[in-house]
């Protein structure tokens, strides 16, 4: 049996299946990923975004982040064919969630688009289970009331000289992401913990699963019986781990596998 038919058997016959993503799946949308050729953390020391700096210099940690956020998010983007298939197979009910690593929104963009509301829409109706585990960068929150504003005019504000931009409460803003050094949201690594612990199929998309806790979820979910698919253009630490290891475009994969799971 061909193997993307053994992952599709697997999701249909599954109780609970759930798909973790990395920046390998908003790579053909233009998005630059972190790791590899020209990924950016050849371009930026990754070690000027951590959370101990935002709290120490945030004067330079907004510099910094200024730079970056017009590095990965400066050209127009949205969702591939990769994000239209998964947030396909949620809204059908073959996925339980979509966890993702990635900050950049367009799991939900696409997950609005599929339900046929437009992105960014704010009488839209669902944008789906979309798990951001590190957060999205399109907004930003207050480090001391905790204030979740959009991202766009503050971010305007700090180019503008407003270094660090701060909230009305006299707060220090940060990008609504989870910084190096900083605890994940503590409800949502539960909950993506658990899918992977509770999921009959589970697969990881454009990750080199080497960040955690992230990185350990496609292992949980082998430990705890999964049938584990992995769609990456190189090799990661958990392919051993996985039933079906495919190193292609997900652009190719997704789409395939979804167009299998429709056909029965
Ligand atoms: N199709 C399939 N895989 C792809 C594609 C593609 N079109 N393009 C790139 N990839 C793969 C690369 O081969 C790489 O292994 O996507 C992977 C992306 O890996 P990373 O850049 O390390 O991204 P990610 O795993 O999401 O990083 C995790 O690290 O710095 C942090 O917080 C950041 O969330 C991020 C975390």
């Amino acid at each position: 049996m061909d193997d993307l038919e053994t992952l599709a058997g697997a999701i249909r016959s599954a109780d609970t299946a759930a798909a973790l993503t990395g920046a390998g799946i908003s790579a053909p949308s233009g998005v630059p990923t972190f790791r590899g050729d020209d990924g950016v953390w050849e371009h930026f020391d990754e070690g000027q975004f951590t959370y101990g700096r935002f709290r120490r210099d945030p004067e330079g940690f907004w510099e910094d982040r200024l730079d970056l956020q017009e590095a990965m998010f400066g050209e127009e983007y949205e969702p591939n064919a990769a994000h239209e298939a998964l947030a396909a197979m949620e809204r059908d009910g073959h996925l339980e969630a979509v966890l993702t690593q990635n900050t950049d929104g367009l799991h939900r963009d696409a997950a609005a688009a599929v339900r046929g509301d437009e992105p960014g829409d704010p009488n839209a109706k669902a944008d789906g289970t979309v798990l951001e585990l590190h957060g999205n960068a399109r907004r930003v929150r207050c480090a001391d009331c905790g204030r979740r504003r959009e991202g766009d005019p503050i971010f305007e504000r700090a180019a503008d000289g407003e270094l660090p931009p701060t909230c009305d409460c006299g707060g220090v803003y940060k990008p609504d992401v989870v910084l190096f050094g900083e605890r994940l949201p503590g409800a949502v690594i539960q909950r993506a913990q658990s899918l992977a612990r509770e999921s009959d199929a589970f697969l990881a998309i454009g990750s080199s699963l080497v960040v955690e806790p992230a990185a350990s979820l496609p292992r949980v979910a082998a430990r705890n019986g999964a049938t584990v698919g992995i769609v990456n253009l190189e090799s990661t630490p958990c392919d051993d781990d996985a039933d079906v290891v495919r190193r292609e475009d997900v652009t190719e994969v997704l789409p395939e596998l979804r167009g299998l799971l429709e056909s029965k």
